[in-house]
Parts: structure tokens; C-alpha cells; sequence
């Protein structure tokens, strides 16, 4: 993914974090740099009433007291009430969590799992009911003594994030007040959702502290950082702990790589990564989680990481039955519009994630759809960190339904909303080969967590072979859809 979200160096030129758009990384009107995350971020959080409760306490002393009380009373009371109705919505959910064969399944509750009564709060408060495989089976290995190294691999949506986020925030010394934990990720945008993951879920360990190693998020030389996890890009991170000097890499304890496979296997990117992890103490624990490892790069983690636990998955399992696959062909670019405008008129769409493999192509379509009166999102490399977190934060609430994308956004996006992909052109890799990896994180951004979802790749005639080999490779099928025909596109919604 040459589309990184990190130019590395700690990113010259951008506006300062004051300015950054997001609330939930910076605190509004803040000009000092914001190192922490002092206000709570996740949508979740501030629709909890229990929190805005609590929040809007009075500050007289007997007060204060009383409504302590009747603060812990309400929360077990709310937490079951919460728990029910999610229970009753999520249905669906709930009867894959027993489907041996998704990979939702569990068989132990998360009350099962070696967490600590904090970390059962905020995963109440995230709504999450039963753990999925990957949490039921990758959080005992990464809280075990002596710590032990893991690569772990499950489908795209199946929540790997809070797998890996309740390991740091167990794993970390909460009365030690410097860096012990690092988190790196592709790029700003998921570097900054894994940090609203972590708050949501940790919203109860008052003594945790996440900060950003990211464009945009400057510190100055000779900063002592207190926050025990710092979550960012690569370059930034690189630039954090070799040229700033503001976190002592030797006193890491836990270093943990989201979409690993693309975090050493990519020029830049690898680079950067392997070099952070070369410079950490042999005693360090190293977690990679990927929902892609193809077996040369898997084989490559295994050398750097030293006797790791893998959790694999073959190449048949990665498709998901909940994302349902098609293709159209067409003559020209003009033909795709044509089509993607169908499955407009044809199907209701919550919101929708459009791949482009350039910048020019993706601008073209913007256009086209804008003048059509879609109200379009579009995000690309190109574009300022504060154009970026704008874009996200706009596309999650809902503002725009349409995002726009190139491949910088193919992986880890999380917008539950999202029920239709579309490839406007299929990813492929420099030699005109599907880019398999990618193909399966672009359609991975629908159909989260058991939800249902569909991706539509639009090609031309001699693409066709390509879709056979993504077939091929997953052993999954594709079905190709005329693209005119309305009415069978239509019955896609039942
Ligand atoms: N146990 C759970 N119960 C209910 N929802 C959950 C649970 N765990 C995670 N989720 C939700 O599932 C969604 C997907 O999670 P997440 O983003 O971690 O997926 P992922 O495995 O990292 O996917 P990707 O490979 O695309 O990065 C999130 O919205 C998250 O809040
Ligand atoms: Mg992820």
C-alpha cells in the first residue's frame, strides 16, 4: 500500500494539533500539545448516560456522595438493561456467536476471560455481549506468564482491535507513568480509531493513558511523556523514539502491529516498523494481528518475532458468508458510472465505501456523482491530516454517505454503517495480477461484525480473469450481475 498515512519525521507543514478536527483526539480550543486524551471520545461514551451522569455531578461534597451511591447502584442496573437490549437488537449476532463455523463463535463469556473488573465495565459500556473467536482465543495466549509472542490472523470485522487493545491495557503498569506500550498502524485514520478503541475500553482504568505519535501531534525535544500507550504511524513513532528521544524504547514492554502483514512487508512502511522493533528489549512482548498474512510474509514475521503463537487461517476461510460478492462488466468508465447509478436507483444503501486505484479516477467519479446530487466524501493521500480526520469524522457521522476512496483506506476502517463496496476498479499489484489481500480488506469494510454486506467490483471485459483468480484463491464465488438489469439487481436486498 504505497499510500501510507505517514511521511514519516514527525510531518512538517501540517497545522498544529489545536486545529486537528476530531474530538476525540484533542481537546477543542487546546493550543499546548495534547499528549493524552483528556475527554472521552467514543460516539458510545458520550451517549452513555451513566457517564453524562456522572459528568454532571454537582460539586457540593454531601452531594457528591449520595449520588455515588446511587451512581453504583444505577450501573449494574443499567448495565443489564443496556446488555438486554442489545441482546434483543443484535439477534443476528447472537445466533452466529453460537455458529461453530463463523468466526463470531465463542463458547466462553468474557467474564471467562482473565480480565480485570475494569476492562468487563467498558466492554459492557462498547455493548459487546460474547467475545469472538479471535478474543475468546487470542486473549488467554497474550496475557499468559511469561508473556509470549503472537501472530494472529482472523477475517476483517471480527474484532481484532479490542483483542489487542484489552491485552495493553492489562498488560500495562498503570502506577508507572512513562511509555510501555507501542501501537503502530498503516495509517492516521486507523491509527487514531484503534486510539478511540483503546479509550472507550479502558474509560474505567482512570490511570491508563493513551498519546499520538502522528502527523500533526508535535512534541517538543526533551518532552517526558506519561502516557504507558502510544499509539501512531510508523514515521512519526520512528521520529518519537530516535530523533526526539521522548520515549525510551527500552522500556517497552508490549509492541503491538495492526495490519501487520502490509507493516513489514511494505517499502517504507516495513522499514520504518522493523526498526522501532529491532531497538526494543529481547523481553518485549510482540503482537501482530492481520486479517491477511500471505505465507511469505508470514514466514517473514515468524523470523523477526521470536517463537511466536500463530493463529492461522487457510486461504478458503478468509471470505466472509455475510459480505455476498458481484461483478459487472462493462465497456467503458462512462458504463461503470452507469452501473454504480443502478445500484443506486435499485437498492437502499445505509452508506457506501467506492475504491478507486488513483487519485485521478477517484476525483473523476467525485465529480460525477456530485453533479449527479450525491453528496460525496473524498479521501486519498494527498490530502492534509486535517482534511483527512475531517473526512473520516464526517463519513462515520453519517454526513456524507458516499466515501470515495484509493487504497489508503482499504484496511481497518471501521463504519458499521457501511452495507455496499464497490471496486470501481479491481486493486491490482505492478504486475497486472489481483492484489488479493487488498481485494478482501476493500470488501471487509462492510459486513462488520456479523452485519450483512455487499461488494460490487465493476470491470472491464478483459478484467474478467482476474475475478476467476480471486475466486480461485479464496475459493469463494463471485456473481456476475448484468449491468442494466435493474430488477435483479433489485432482489440483492432480500
Ligand atoms: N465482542 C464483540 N461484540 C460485539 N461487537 C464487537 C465485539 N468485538 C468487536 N466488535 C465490533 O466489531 C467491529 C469490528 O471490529 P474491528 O474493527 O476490531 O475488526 P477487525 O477484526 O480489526 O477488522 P479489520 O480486519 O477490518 O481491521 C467494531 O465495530 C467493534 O466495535
Ligand atoms: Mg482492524
Amino acid at each position: 500500500m504505497a499510500e501510507a498515512g505517514d511521511s514519516g519525521g514527525g510531518g512538517g507543514g501540517e497545522a498544529g494539533p489545536g486545529s486537528l478536527p476530531l474530538p476525540c483526539l484533542f481537546p477543542p480550543g487546546s493550543t499546548a500539545t495534547p499528549r493524552h486524551l483528556p475527554a472521552p471520545c467514543a460516539p458510545q461514551r458520550c451517549r452513555d448516560p451513566f457517564v453524562r451522569r456522572r459528568a454532571g455531578r454537582g460539586d457540593e461534597e454531601e452531594d457528591e456522595e449520595e449520588e455515588e451511591k446511587v451512581v453504583s447502584a444505577e450501573t449494574s442496573l443499567l448495565n443489564k438493561l443496556i446488555r438486554t437490549s442489545l441482546v434483543e437488537s443484535s439477534h443476528a449476532v447472537e445466533i452466529l456467536q453460537r455458529d461453530p463455523n463463523s468466526p463470531l463463535y465463542s463458547i466462553r463469556t468474557f467474564e471467562e476471560l482473565p480480565l480485570k473488573k475494569e476492562l468487563l465495565q467498558g466492554i459492557y459500556m462498547m455493548g459487546f455481549n460474547r467475545p469472538s473467536k479471535i478474543q475468546e482465543t487470542a486473549l488467554p495466549m497474550m496475557l499468559a506468564y511469561p508473556p509470549q509472542n503472537l501472530i494472529a490472523q482472523s477475517q476483517s470485522g471480527t474484532g481484532k482491535t479490542a483483542a489487542f487493545v484489552l491485552a495493553m491495557l492489562s498488560r500495562v503498569n498503570a502506577t508507572e507513568k512513562y511509555p510501555q506500550c507501542l501501537c503502530l498502524a498503516p495509517t492516521y485514520e486507523l491509527a487514531l480509531q484503534i486510539g478511540c478503541v483503546i479509550e472507550a475500553i479502558g474509560r474505567f482504568c482512570a490511570d491508563i493513558k493513551v498519546t499520538y505519535a502522528v502527523r500533526g501531534n508535535r512534541v517538543p525535544q526533551g518532552t517526558v511523556l506519561k502516557e504507558q500507550i502510544v499509539i501512531g504511524t510508523p514515521g512519526t513513532m520512528l521520529d518519537w523514539c530516535f530523533k526526539r528521544k521522548v520515549v525510551d524504547v527500552k522500556k517497552i514492554t508490549l509492541f503491538v502491529l495492526d495490519e501487520a502483514d502490509i507493516m513489514i512487508d511494505t517499502q517504507g512502511l516495513s522499514f520504518q516498523s522493523i526498526r522501532i522493533q529491532r531497538a526494543l528489549p529481547k523481553s518485549c512482548q510482540m503482537l501482530l494481528f492481520s486479517a491477511t498474512f500471505k505465507s511469505t510474509v508470514r514466514e517473514f514475521a515468524g523470523q523477526i518475532v521470536s517463537n511466536p503463537i500463530m493463529i492461522k487461517l487457510r486461504e478458503d476461510e478468509l471470505t466472509l458468508s455475510n459480505i455476498r460478492q458481484y461483478y459487472f462488466v462493462c465497456r467503458s468508465r462512462e458504463e461503470k458510472y452507469e452501473a454504480l447509478c443502478n445500484i443506486y436507483g435499485s437498492i437502499t444503501i445505509g452508506q457506501a465505501m467506492i475504491f478507486c486505484q488513483t487519485r485521478r479516477s477517484a476525483d473523476w467519479l467525485a465529480v460525477a456523482m456530485t453533479q449527479d446530487g450525491h453528496q460525496v466524501a473524498i479521501l486519498t493521500a494527498e490530502l492534509t491530516v486535517v482534511q483527512r480526520a475531517n473526512v473520516i469524522q464526517r463519513f462515520r457521522s453519517g454526513k456524507e454517505k458516499v466515501l470515495i476512496a484509493t487504497n489508503v483506506c482499504a484496511r481497518g476502517i471501521d463504519v458499521q454503517q457501511v452495507t455496499i463496496v464497490v471496486n470501481f476498479s479491481l486493486p491490482t499489484n505492478q504486475q497486472g495480477e489481483p492484489d488479493f489481500e487488498t481485494y478482501l480488506h476493500r470488501i471487509g469494510r462492510t459486513g462488520r461484525f456479523g452485519k450483512n454486506g455487499i461488494a460490487f467490483s465493476m470491470l472491464q471485459s478483459q478484467d474478467v480473469a482476474l475475478v476467476e483468480m480471486i475466486e480461485e484463491h479464496f475459493q469463494t464465488r463471485i456473481k456476475r450481475l448484468d449491468p442494466g438489469d435493474m430488477e435483479e439487481i433489485e432482489k440483492l436486498e432480500n
